[in-house]
């Protein structure tokens, strides 16, 4: 699926993400900045925090009980904040649009 990364400062990355990995898995392979994944994917660091667009929060799907209390400790939450580890890309995620919070640049 093509997933587009919006750096805070308004740079665009558009990368094709393989069905299975994570948002997060798709930014760190393809060198994005802005998400750090400090822990790797294991929904502990909140370190890959992204904002995801309106248009795709239904699709995106509901977080866990672990990213809302990880979240907590991300910077600048807001109702379109997710952990992007925790978003698997399927074909149902092409054209999805994330941007990267001021904190993680
Ligand atoms: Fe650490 Fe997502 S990579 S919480």
């Amino acid at each position: 699926a093509k997933v587009t990364y919006v750096e805070h400062d308004g740079t665009e990355h558009v990368v094709d993400v393989k069905s299975g990995l994570s948002v997060m898995e798709g930014a760190v392979k393809n060198n994005i900045p802005g998400i750090d994944a400090d822990c790797g994917g294991a929904c502990a660091c909140a370190t890959c925090h992204v904002y995801v667009d309106d248009a795709w929060l239904p699709k995106t799907g509901t977080k866990s009980a672990m990213e809302e209390s990880m979240l907590d400790f991300a910077e600048g939450v807001t109702e379109n904040s997710r952990l992007s580890c925790q978003i698997k890309v399927s074909d149902d995620l092409d054209g999805l649009r994330v941007t990267m919070p001021e904190s993680q640049h």
